[in-house]
């Protein structure tokens, strides 16, 4: 009995611990990218969601940033997510950069930080480009070994010329990726 009432309330504060207000986006593993557009992304259906907060950016080196910025004075949670343009924050590239999501009236009154993030210099490709790209070299390399097993079976001899045409346009495909890429990054 008393071990049944202590394996649920252990269960209830891992669940209350799980969920909580926080930064998604950016994080270490989600960059941002220098002058340019950028998500941020937070637990908005979180209970202990705040209804607004101010969005602020800072670094843990001080000769980057003093203090941490606000960019955003008011920010509704309900929105979930939001595009900050180059105009709302225009960091230089570097490491060690926080956001946090503060009370609108008492700044210092944090109510979620993000994971350390990187800003990468402008012209770099987002996160989900870079695992595109990724996935689209794999794609090539694996219709390149495919054409090469498709060739070793016929007996033509012609597997130079071929494995070299198939590698042309496996780059070619990830080429197109990369640039659908940057449109859709310019859209945004
Ligand atoms: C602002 O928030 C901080 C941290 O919660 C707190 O220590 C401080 O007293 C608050 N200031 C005011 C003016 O309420
Ligand atoms: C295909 O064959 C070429 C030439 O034999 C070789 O260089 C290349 O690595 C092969 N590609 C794969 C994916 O096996
Ligand atoms: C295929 O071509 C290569 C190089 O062009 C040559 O060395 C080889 O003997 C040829 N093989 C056959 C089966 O014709």
């Amino acid at each position: 009995m008393q071990t049944r009432s202590l394996v649920v309330s252990l269960l209830t504060a891992a669940s209350l611990v799980a969920a909580q207000f926080r930064v998604t986006v950016p994080s270490t593993s989600n960059w941002w990218v220098a002058r340019s557009t950028n998500i941020l992304e937070w637990t908005c259906r979180e209970a202990n969601a705040p209804a607004q907060f101010t969005v602020l950016i800072g670094n843990s080196d001080q000769t980057i940033l003093v203090q941490p910025l606000a960019i955003i004075a008011q920010q509704n949670n309900f929105d979930c997510s939001i595009i900050i343009t180059q105009d709302q924050a225009n960091q230089a590239a570097g490491q060690g950069y926080q956001v946090y999501l503060a009370n609108p009236l008492n700044n210092t009154d944090v109510y979620a930080t993000s994971e350390p993030f990187e800003i990468k210099p402008l012209g770099s490709l987002y996160p989900t480009q870079q695992a595109a790209a990724a996935s689209s070299a794999a794609a090539a390399a694996s219709a390149s070994a495919a054409a090469n097993s498709t060739n070793s079976n016929n007996n033509n001899n012609n597997s130079g010329a071929f494995s070299v045409r198939s590698g042309v346009i496996g780059g070619m495909a990830a080429g197109v990726v990369g640039l659908v890429g940057g449109i859709a990054a310019t859209m945004l």
